[in-house]
């Protein structure tokens, strides 16, 4: 079997009982500034996990392209990988953990014909937030699962959350024996050494994890589950690595031919990178200095670095692309529609980057060469910037080449100075949109949202009784009053700006809804001067981080206030603080 022809397998069946079939959604997530890439299936579906009705029905099926890049460093080894795609099905309120299991098990044992004996799987623990899994355990034991191959774990490995808040819960994890030797008496799902690997995870969403870490019940129970394609087909057809299946062998292939230094990891590499590049940017992607297009940026300079070690002429790019077109064409169609542009896009790129690194080349081992007289072993986090923003010089070419000369290099420090620029360079092109709007009332717009901020992050540092006792907004700052026994120290203060920023940080979308005063305090908007709104009031939700009854008006996104500080912090009056704040843009 292929890949496609699993993927295939898959919708069929869930078609079969009873699932809407639905689309992928791109690899670059729309409206939904928060996050780079959709990095699992339930992304694009967040909206209908909290309530909100699909289209399609309750229960659906997907495949969905996915790109996680937070082990882009690890691609070499003989499984990371940063694109993937996700099988999922889903259940909006509908079937919870006895069906789902169902199909799971019948599907991975009638449909793919697997062996019951190779699965083992693992349940939550239970802990102080949710209880342990038993249910899931028992539908487990009615479906033939042995008792001694059903696993409890804690939130580390069974409970399942894309990011900090957000819609969650326990999951169970499916693993499939590879039949390697125990890697001791403890060898089991959670040991990572590579005799179990995790298949497929179904998870069961029916909670939310507030801003301020505690959990709540979701309106709806709903089930994410996620089949990694690539690694069941590599289980399926036997193979030791992703890089062994039709979707990579080719390629890898094709590289050994041409290579005349070959080396396997440099191989993956080069293969991996390509098929994310050509995927990011048939999904609409462009390399560039910030964000997304730095992400693919970094893949594909990456990618012709691999080719220089393995001694490839970069002449070879277009042959190799096409032949991608060719391998991966059928599974993803939108690579043959943009065939011409993926294959400009990634030669131009190649071009900007041989001259970035012919000159930023000869500057990085020019400072080292000045290191090694001083007798310093590390690269500063300087040096790395100022590579990356004189010459273009992405930090992992940076790192391997002062790796291969014996230098470590500062990469937290990098990491600091490149989130900086970043900042930079966003207020700089918002102060750009800005100046042809009336100056005075977008200020005091932005300050007002600033205010919902403040309060919410007040609450959360110092706790539920920081509420609200008077406000007052200019163009140049907000003075905002609050109920606080003591001094805010200077940690808190520090915390409370860091949670503001964060928040504007991610863009967040401010919405505005009508309703009854009553159905807003239901709703948990935080309401403070109950006699000053009529019946029915406006409630501003800004993303997932607060709700307030307010007159408004509001900034659309959060990321439209610059940076937050705050200026001082004194006392108002017995019981009460004042803080003033500024948005410097
Ligand atoms: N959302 C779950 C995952 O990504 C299925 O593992």
């Amino acid at each position: 079997m292929t890949a496609l022809e699993i993927r295939n397998k898959f919708l069929n069946y869930f078609k079969a009982h009873g699932h809407s079939i639905i689309p992928s959604a791109p690899l670059i997530p729309e409206n939904d500034p928060s996050v780079l890439f959709t990095t699992a299936g339930m992304h694009p579906l967040v909206p209908y996990l909290l309530g909100e009705k699909h289209p399609n029905g309750t229960k659906l099926a997907d495949y969905q392209k996915c790109l996680r890049t937070v082990d882009i460093d690890e691609v070499g080894d003989n499984r990371h990988l940063t694109f993937f795609e996700m099988l999922g099905n889903w259940s909006l309120g509908d079937y919870f953990k006895e069906q789902s299991i169902k199909y799971s098990m019948e599907f991975l044992t009638k449909e793919l014909n697997i062996p019951i004996e190779k699965l083992s799987v693992t349940c939550f623990k239970g802990d102080a937030d949710a209880p342990r899994d038993e249910e899931t355990a028992k539908i487990w034991k009615e479906n033939g699962m042995p008792e001694e191959r059903i696993y409890y774990f804690g939130k580390d490995d069974n409970w399942w959350i894309a990011g900090e808040t957000g819609p969650c819960g326990p999951d169970t994890e499916i693993f499939y024996d590879t039949g390697k030797e125990p890697c001791g008496d403890k060898c089991d799902p959670s040991c990572g050494c590579g005799k179990y690997v995790e298949i497929w995870n179904n998870v069961f969403m029916e909670y939310y994890k507030n801003p301020d870490g505690t959990y709540s019940k979701l309106k709806q129970k709903n089930v994410d589950t996620g089949l990694g394609l690539e690694r069941i087909n590599m289980l399926l057809q036997g193979k030791e690595t992703p890089f062994d299946t039709e979707i990579f062998a080719p390629i890898m292939e094709r590289l050994q031919e041409l290579a005349t230094n070959d080396n396997i990891a440099s191989r993956r590499i080069v293969a991996e990178h390509l098929r994310s590049s050509m995927m990011i940017i048939a999904d609409g992607g462009k390399p560039s200095n910030i964000d997304r297009g730095y992400i693919l940026r970094r893949l594909i300079r990456r990618m012709i670095r691999h080719l220089n070690k393995l001694g490839i002429d970069l002449n070879n790019l277009e042959e190799l692309i096409t032949l991608n077109v060719q391998i991966l064409g059928e599974m993803y169609h939108e690579l043959i529609n943009n065939k011409d542009n993926i294959i400009k896009t990634i030669l131009e790129e190649k071009d900007k980057f041989i001259k970035t690194l012919e000159n930023g080349e000869k500057e990085l081992l020019k400072e080292l060469n000045k290191l090694k007289e001083k007798g310093v072993d590390t690269l500063s986090a300087e040096a790395v910037f100022k590579l990356y923003e004189t010459y273009g010089f992405p930090q992992e070419v940076t790192k391997e080449i002062a790796e291969e000369n014996g230098f470590k290099i500062d990469l937290t420090g990098f990491d600091k100075l490149f989130k900086e620029h970043q900042e930079k360079s966003r207020m700089g092109s918002e102060q750009k949109f800005k100046g042809g709007l009336a100056e005075q009332n977008e200020q005091t717009i932005a300050y007002h949202t600033a205010t919902h901020l403040l309060h919410k992050a007040l609450q959360i540092v110092l706790g539920e009784h920081a509420t609200q006792k008077g406000s007052n907004i200019t163009t140049e700052r907000l003075r905002f009053d609050f109920a606080h026994p003591q001094k805010v120290t200077k940690e808190e203060l520090e915390q409370v700006e860091k949670i503001v920023n964060d928040q504007i940080q991610r863009d967040l979308v401010v919405t505005c809804e009508e309703m009854s005063y009553d159905e807003a305090k239901a709703s948990g908007a935080i309401g403070l001067f109950e006699n000053k709104y009529g019946d029915r009031v406006k409630v501003y939700t800004i993303g997932d981080f607060s709700k307030e009854i307010c007159g408004g008006p509001h900034v659309k996104h959060t990321g439209e206030l610059g940076r937050f500080k705050i200026k001082k912090e004194e006392a108002s009056s017995a019981g009460v603080r004042r803080i003033k704040a500024v948005l410097e843009k």
